[in-house]
């Protein structure tokens, strides 16, 4: 079986990356040939191939006539001439332009003039690979994810030199493996990276600026986001270096401060704290890797010991609801404000002031705003059916206090966060500018809604697309957490939010 109009296919570089598309190629029964700089280097690509194969086997998703099938499909050289019989050449090696030049230049001589040649580029313009070569009407980007075999979304970049159809047959070939084709133009990160890294920057600002821990943001992400992992661990596992490469290609297009990245992750990077594949990053891993201390454990060990606390709940709102389930949940005892040891607040007729002044000495008051910089802390839940709690703290706030709730909040089986008091805590802060550059990015025209929820699910793990994500949460949070003003020009706030507000529609 071939797919489509392709039945030879060329991968040069058989890293992380081209090992996986040489798979995913030779699965979907086309004849592959791969290429390496040396033979050590092709040993080392022939690893990776058995290795990742024999991983489906041993899960049984593969037999072992089905793995000896795929090997054989894949002839492995380091000779680039036998690329020549090739209809298709798809490019991944190290991501450097000079590097890219050279590769392609030398594709330029071996393979067949109406071959397609395709980069695999995460943070590189096409375009520029494209017009140094000898056909930039047949270069196209074709941008897999790690890992290429499991990983559903491919973004298949076109250019303005790239001629009619040879997006499309590629696309049709991602397709026929059983893929996700996202067609899109050039641009910087493309459509997965260009949304996923402004967020992911942004949680590193959040760090650096001592807004909330490493480890109550990525638990805050996690808990309270469903996200499958928290910033932190994602950016170490990609590599902060390679993070760094993308938002300064991102950054060097939009000139947008949300992509000039971190401070804090240029320094880790200068000084070779690259994440897992060195051994430290934002966390350290390892056997020199302290046992992870989130700001839950030390509560729940507590928990054994220490009756529940009794639970006072006052108002309607959210944050009321969330806690009365789970001391329900927990079987903890309800009690007068005079009594509880937790009295949470919230709603239209909370006073928490009043509250205050009842609550017997020593007792949490969490409210959802109206901080009263004496005993009430603000508290925060992004969504009522998830565990998170985000405990908001001012300058003033006694860190007992803080400690106090942290600690009865998680003997209620919730999940405990600090932060400070600001808008939006952790999860709405790092969600909402997220969502809105998926607004800017519709209104930009560069991909339709389909495209951008597709390449967030299918790329980047989140449960649901961003747009899916607006009309869930509601376009009148989102403008009211970007601190939209009618009366304004509001010039970070994507338009198209507030034309749908306006016209009271949802995004689908
Ligand atoms: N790693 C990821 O998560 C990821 C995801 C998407 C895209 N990408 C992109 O894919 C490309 C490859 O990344 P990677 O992570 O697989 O890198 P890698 O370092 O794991 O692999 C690159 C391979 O290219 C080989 N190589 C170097 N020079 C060569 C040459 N002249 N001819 C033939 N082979 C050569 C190297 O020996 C190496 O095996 C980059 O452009 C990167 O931006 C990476």
């Amino acid at each position: 079986m071939s797919e489509g109009s392709f039945s030879r296919v060329g991968v040069v570089g058989l890293g992380t990356m081209g090992a996986g598309i040489a798979e995913v190629l030779a699965r979907g029964g086309l004849a592959v040939v791969g290429v390496e700089i040396n033979r050590d280097a092709l040993e080392r690509g022939r690893g990776h191939l058995e290795k990742s194969t024999g991983r489906a086997v041993k899960r049984g998703r593969l037999t072992e006539d089905g793995q000896r099938e795929i090997l054989d499909r894949i002839e492995l050289t380091t000779d680039f001439g036998d690329l020549s019989g090739c209809d298709l050449v798809v490019e991944a090696v190290p991501e450097r332009l000079d590097l890219k030049h050279k590769v392609f230049a030398e594709l330029d001589k071996v393979v067949r003039d109406d071959a397609i040649l395709a980069t695999n580029t995460s943070s590189l313009s096409v375009t520029a690979i494209a017009a140094a070569t000898g056909r930039p009407a047949k270069v196209v980007g074709v941008h897999f994810f790690n890992p290429a075999p499991v990983m559903k979304l491919v973004e298949v970049i076109g250019t303005v030199l790239t001629e009619d159809g040879a997006v499309d047959r590629v696309a049709a070939l991602v397709k026929g493996l059983g893929k996700t084709p996202v067609v899109i133009g050039d641009r910087a990160g493309f459509v997965a990276n260009r949304l996923l890294f402004g967020y992911l920057n942004d949680a590193a600002y959040m760090l650096e600026t001592k807004h909330a821990t490493r480890d109550d943001i990525d638990t805050a992400m996690t808990a309270g986001g469903a996200l499958p992992m928290g910033p932190f661990t994602l950016m170490d596992l990609i590599g902060l270096d390679t993070c760094l490469e993308v938002l300064e290609a991102i950054y060097a297009e939009t000139r947008d401060r949300r992509h000039a990245p971190a401070p804090v992750l240029r320094e880790l990077v200068t000084a070779g704290l690259l994440g897992r594949k060195t051994g430290r990053g934002f966390y350290p891993y390892g056997d020199g890797a302290p046992a992870a201390s989130g700001s839950a454990d030390a509560p729940a060990a507590a928990a054994e010991v220490d009756p529940l606390p009794s639970v006072a709940v006052v108002g309607d709102g959210d944050l009321s609801k969330a806690f009365a389930a789970a001391a329900s949940e927990a079987g903890a005892p309800t009690a007068e404000v005079e009594d509880a040891d937790l009295v949470v607040a919230s709603g239209e007729d909370a006073d928490l002031a009043g509250i205050e002044a009842r609550a017997k000495d020593g007792a949490v008051i969490l409210g959802d705003g109206g901080l009263t910089g004496g005993g009430a802390l603000a508290a925060h839940k992004p969504e009522a059916d998830r565990p998170l709690v985000e405990i908001g703290l001012t300058p003033v706030t006694p860190s007992e206090a803080a400690d106090r709730a942290v600690e009865l909040v998680a003997r209620l089986g919730l999940t405990p966060v600090r932060c400070r008091a600001r808008r939006g805590f952790i999860v709405d802060a790092l969600r909402f500018p997220y969502l809105n550059d998926a607004v800017a990015m519709l209104d930009a025209g560069y991909a339709d809604a389909d495209a951008i929820d597709a390449a967030m699910t299918l790329g980047c793990g989140y449960p649901t697309g961003p747009i899916a994500d607006i009309d869930r949460l509601g376009i009148g949070r989102a403008l009211d957490q970007l601190e939209y003003d009618p009366d304004e020009a509001n010039p970070g706030v994507a338009d198209r939010l507030r034309e749908q507000w306006d016209l009271g529609l949802t995004f689908r």
